[in-house]
């Protein structure tokens, strides 16, 4: 467990919605429960715990991965209570896995421009449970999702609490979506620090509708975007097929832009389900963009790199 601690930065690598880095490894014998900061978790944006459960499932991947690596034999296993999902111990050989720790620090969220051009079948038909759909066929939706999504005064709110728009932010270097991170100028930034927080006076003069704006061109372009489709009760699981999945692309020189709010919002998440044909709306678990960025983007910020994260 000594050996296990002295990789956290590397399991921290993880990605997280907001990156807020929910999850907590508590020590006990011969284990490490894997659980969760009720304080990180997005319970206003994430009202079922969604997106919690799919980090977690993350995070739980890239520990295994991370350990196989050290050459530490460590399994895991879901054993849902308060504040848990389950442990992590002590096997008799490591995980085995094609990844590895540098696969895990090289994986990175691009939210800036793609090139033009469709994932190969052959890489898109290898991604199990995921189904792919032309970027152009999402743009009104995306667009539905956005006015939805900042027309709620609470969900821009949350949103706001894990905005790191300026480097004088006091948490910037530790957690939270950086301006760089977002992809956004300095002018951009600002802009959207000042309008939030006049959010509450401007929302009737059409703000929501400013900020939705802003990400309109944002699928008009010859790409894809991949929806993880699987069963609500294993979402812990789906997390961890997430992560693999966002290792092989990036492996492959492909980068994710998640766009969650599509299926946040019931609307969109329903029409989504109906133009893929999928019966229950539930199971849509993750929407992303993928393809090739013109830009690398400016590593996340993570707990572990500066400060020790709150552990029993
Ligand atoms: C379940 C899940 C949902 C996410 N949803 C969004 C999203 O809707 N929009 C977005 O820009 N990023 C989203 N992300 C990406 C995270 O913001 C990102 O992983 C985090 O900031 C850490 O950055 P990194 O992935 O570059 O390490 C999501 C990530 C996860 C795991």
């Amino acid at each position: 467990m000594r050996q296990l601690r002295a990789l956290e930065p590397d399991f921290w690598r993880a990605p997280s919605a907001h990156n807020t880095q929910p999850w907590t490894l508590t020590y006990g014998d011969g284990q490490a429960a894997v659980g969760w900061d009720p304080a990180r978790a997005l319970p206003i944006s994430d009202p079922t715990g969604r997106d919690l459960r799919l980090s977690l499932g993350a995070f739980i991947e890239c520990c295994l991965i991370v350990c196989a690596d050290a050459g530490l034999p460590v399994a895991y296993r879901p054993d849902p209570g308060p504040l848990r999902v389950g442990f992590l111990y002590g096997a008799e050989r490591p995980y085995q896995t094609p990844f590895t720790t540098a696969d895990v620090r090289a994986r990175g969220a691009n939210r800036g421009e793609y090139h033009a051009g469709r994932l190969p079948d052959d890489v898109a038909g290898a991604l199990e449970g995921t189904r792919r759909l032309p970027c152009r066929d999402l743009a009104d939706l995306l667009h539905a999702a956005d006015l939805h999504q900042f027309g709620d005064g609470e969900v821009t709110r949350e949103l706001r609490a894990w905005l790191r728009l300026t480097r004088r932010h006091r948490r910037y270097f530790l957690d939270g979506l950086s301006d760089r991170a977002l992809a956004l100028t300095r002018l951009e930034a600002l802009g959207l620090r000042a309008s939030l927080a006049l959010y509450p006076a401007l929302r009737r003069l059409g703000l929501p509708r400013a900020l939705a704006g802003a990400s309109r061109g944002l699928l008009d372009y010859d790409g894809d975007v991949l929806v993880l489709v699987g069963p609500v009760e294993e979402e812990v699981e789906m997390g961890r097929l997430l992560m693999r999945h966002w290792l092989t692309l990036s492996n492959l020189g492909y980068t994710t832009h998640p766009l969650s709010q599509i299926i946040d919002c019931p609307a969109t998440r329903q029409e989504l389900a109906r133009r893929l044909g999928v019966a229950d709306p539930r199971t849509l678990l993750h929407v992303a963009r993928v393809g090739r960025p013109r830009a690398p983007a400016t590593p996340s910020a993570r707990l572990t790199d500066h400060e020790t994260p709150a552990r029993s």
